[in-house]
């Protein structure tokens, strides 16, 4: 029996009595997850450290109320060129806009999460950490720009954040000390395990015809021992592996022979691909390379890495390389999350990825996607993978199966639909389902056709409309057959049906949008504004899901 039981506690210990545990408005902006996930660790450690946290979703974030908080903590992800995540987009513009609230007396920290690969690293952060300065309120703690690899860097981060919110009176060693990188902060969620898991290839097929310029790899993975409790709508990382011919190309570049553990590590464990401005900084750092140093400080850099990898930099500009200037340079090769195409009711211990091959050319230098092609290449029945399930809660069917389903989904984008589809096969769901589907041609690209068919006549699928871009003279897109559509399409969705995006973010997803705003304008005679507000209604009450990349 502890002293606890004996009934009060002893008089000596410091009079301090329960106070009133601080409220921390912790706000997030996600699209992968990554930033949700972090918020949760934030809200974890907060509560042990004294703190009341409330975690917020930008897509559920009431502006104006945040002139409330005295305590604010937003972690923010930059996706595509420099955007907010796409559910974010309402509140992230309301709090740039003028209508945006006095933030004074508060405090605040912000934590952006970016993608070096890209050109505007971490830029809604940055924007967001200015903001929240612009409108009154005192940056408790430094921002932090973090990269894929964040996981070591955000728990510094949280933790160095929380101690600098907490009021002067229980300060510092109240927040408590969590082993972020071992998974410690997980432990009371019902998440998946932290760590990979090994699965074999049971399935590789390209969904299109030879005769097409592109290749989608129907890949079936087996769970031996049994697979995580996934849901449709969620994702598997797959831990890639670097092309080998890449890796004799980087050691030759380097002067290096290369050992096995070298080769190893440049195989499956470094981004040796990426090139961003922080490469070149660190190679300069590592080699003292003075024409890579002018290239820095000619301001030339962001035009030069366009289109160009490590190698180029490399071959570029010979130097020699060390394995720990290998090392120093490069950063950990991340995993690539894909949609998942199946449902568990239907597949058993199995999960589906529908997986484009990504090829292209720059530079005079033929480029490949490093998990896509690792896929597509170098991976056949019977290899074994390194996975990792990505749940996505805002990207599920609704729970009432009886509710309709609108799904557009062109190209790999249609992955999550057949899982969806597969899902409400199992459970005899009552509601209708209509699919947009879309691709290059008809005859090479019709991504799982037997499949919508055989839904189509077990009803499972209710109707199909698909737009074929390159099939006719003019460019036909998801978009223009919802267009088309629109009658039926606001019918439904007056009806109470959910709409469903997956795909492109960068043009697609935001066509998708505006189309669907045209409909609802045309439709029932609305003004540009009142349309755009029924999409937002749409948005708000979550029955307009997008999982976009
Ligand atoms: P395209 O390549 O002929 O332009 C899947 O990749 C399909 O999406 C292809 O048919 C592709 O057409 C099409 N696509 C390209 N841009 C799009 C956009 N902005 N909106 C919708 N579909 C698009």
């Amino acid at each position: 029996a502890g002293l606890d039981a004996a009934g009060g506690q002893p008089a000596a210990v410091p009079a301090a009595a329960p106070k009133a545990a601080e409220p921390l408005a912790i706000i997030y902006a996600s699209e992968s997850g990554n930033s949700e996930k972090l918020a949760g660790d934030v809200a974890k450690l907060a509560r042990k450290s004294g703190f009341k946290p409330k975690v917020i979703d930008f897509a559920d974030l009431d502006v104006a109320s945040l002139a409330k908080e005295k305590r604010i903590v937003a972690i923010a992800a930059t996706w595509g060129e420099g955007e907010p995540p796409a559910r974010s987009v309402r509140a992230y513009n309301e709090l740039m806009g003028e209508a945006a609230p006095r933030l004074d007396g508060a405090e605040f920290g912000v934590l952006a999460l970016g993608d070096t690969s890209y050109a505007e690293f971490c830029a809604i952060g940055k924007a967001l950490d200015a903001r929240l300065e612009a409108l009154g309120a005192k940056r408790a703690h430094e921002r932090a720009d973090l990269d894929l690899d964040f996981d070591k860097p955000a728990a510094e981060w949280i933790k160095g954040t929380l101690k600098a919110l907490a009021p002067p009176a229980s300060a510092a060693d109240n927040v408590v000390a969590v082993d972020f990188a071992r998974g410690a902060s997980h432990d009371e969620d019902a998440e998946p395990s932290r760590e990979p898991s090994v699965v074999e290839v049971v399935d590789h097929v390209n969904l299109n015809s030879s005769r097409s310029d592109k290749e989608t790899i129907h890949l079936a993975l087996a769970f031996e021992d049994g697979a995580p409790a996934y849901e449709p709508g969620d994702s598997l990382e797959i831990y890639p592996e670097n092309d080998p011919q890449l890796v004799e190309e980087i050691l030759k570049a380097s002067g290096l022979t290369g050992d096995e553990a070298l080769r190893r590590a440049l195989l499956s464990e470094r981004d040796i691909t990426t090139l961003s401005a922080t490469t070149v900084e660190r190679f300069v750092k590592a080699t003292g390379h003075a024409e890579a140093k002018r290239l820095i400080e000619s301001g030339e850099v962001r035009a030069w890495i366009e289109g160009r990898h490590l190698i180029d930099l490399i071959e570029t500009y010979p130097a020699a390389l060390s394995a720990e200037h290998l090392n120093s340079i490069t950063r950990p090769l991340p995993p690539r999350a894909y949609s998942i195409a199946s449902s568990r009711k239907e597949v058993g211990d199995e999960v589906h990825l529908a997986i484009a091959a990504v090829r292209y050319e720059t530079h005079g230098r033929a480029r490949s996607g490093v998990a896509s092609v690792h896929v597509a290449d170098r991976i056949r029945n019977g290899a074994k993978l390194r996975v990792k399930l990505k749940p996505n809660r805002h990207f599920r069917l609704p729970q009432d199966p009886a509710a309709d389903i609108i799904m557009v989904g062109p190209g790999t984008g249609v992955a999550p639909f057949r899982a969806f589809v597969q899902e409400r096969r199992a459970v005899e769901a009552p509601g209708r389902s209509w699919l947009f589907f879309g691709d290059r041609h008809f005859t090479h690209d019709f991504l799982y056709q037997l499949e919508w068919q055989e839904a189509l006549e077990d009803r499972s699928l209710t109707q199909i409309d698909v737009a074929f871009s390159r099939d006719q003279p003019e460019k036909i897109y998801v978009q223009d057959r919802l267009f088309e559509r629109r009658r039926e399409l606001v019918a439904w969705l007056d009806g109470g049906a959910y709409f469903y995006v997956c795909g492109d973010a960068k043009n697609m997803a935001k066509d998708v949008r505006a189309s669907l705003v045209r409909a609802y304008a045309d439709v029932k005679g609305l003004s540009e504004a009142g349309a755009e507000a029924a999409v937002a209604g749409l948005e708000r009450s979550h029955r307009y899901q997008q999982d976009v990349y």
